[in-house]
């Protein structure tokens, strides 16, 4: 038995190398594991809602690493940890540290500067920390729950809606959000801005 997954558009296919990461055998299908994730994801999200932060704190390759553990480390064996394999999708996987440590410290001045209002900060950092493509996989919900983190325990204002479905299965929330994506990879935010409010 192995792992079988299906991917939609805009999502990071996971290598053979990476699924002997599975921790749990009896997962075989994408639904299984999209529910052992979540499952995995929520007890993340107790950690995290029960913390007060700062952003010196936030802001770290420790931090950023550890909450992706605490998301998906009961499913993986890699969870918190670089990815060593490149991706359609980010930078040369040597890259990682070094982009990481400039997307820190250039969201540190956005915050200390005002440079851009709350909303956009977090969407902004959202966006290039899953453009960096840290991870294996689950890249995408742990820079929403990252943007979500900033705007809720920096700036004490309610969390993103993502519109209001589950981005992880095929619908048409997820194109708009793909579509939203890609136009921020032109530098155009407004529409993940949008988005994320929906
Ligand atoms: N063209 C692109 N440019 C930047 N980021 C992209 C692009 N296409 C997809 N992505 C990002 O990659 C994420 C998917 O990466 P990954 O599969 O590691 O995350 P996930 O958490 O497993 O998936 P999902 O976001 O679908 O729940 C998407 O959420 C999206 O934010
Ligand atoms: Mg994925």
């Amino acid at each position: 038995m192995g792992l079988d997954l299906e991917y939609i558009d805009g999502q990071t296919p996971i290598d053979e190398e990476e699924k002997e990461g599975l921790l749990i055998e009896t997962i075989s299908t994408k639904a299984e594991l999209d529910e052992f994730e979540q499952l995995n994801i929520e007890e993340a999200l107790q950690w995290v809602f029960g913390k007060k932060f700062k952003p010196k704190q936030l802001f770290t390759e420790n931090f950023i690493c550890n909450l992706h553990k605490r998301m998906y480390g009961n499913i993986w064996a890699w969870a918190g940890a670089f990815r060593r394999t490149d991706k359609n999708i980010g930078v040369d996987k040597y890259q990682i540290p070094m982009e990481l440590k400039v997307l820190c410290d250039d969201v540190l001045y956005w915050i200390e500067n005002n440079t851009y209002p709350p909303e956009e900060i977090s969407i902004r950092f959202k966006h290039r920390l899953v453009s960096i493509h840290c991870f294996p996989n689950g890249n995408g919900r742990h820079s929403r729950l990252m943007a979500d983190i900033i705007i809720e325990k920096l700036y004490d204002l309610p969390p993103f809606s993502w519109g209001a479905a589950n981005l992880t299965e095929a619908s048409d929330t997820r194109t708009i959000y793909i579509k939203a994506v890609k136009l921020a990879d032109q530098h155009e935010y407004q529409p993940l801005l949008d988005f994320a409010r929906s």
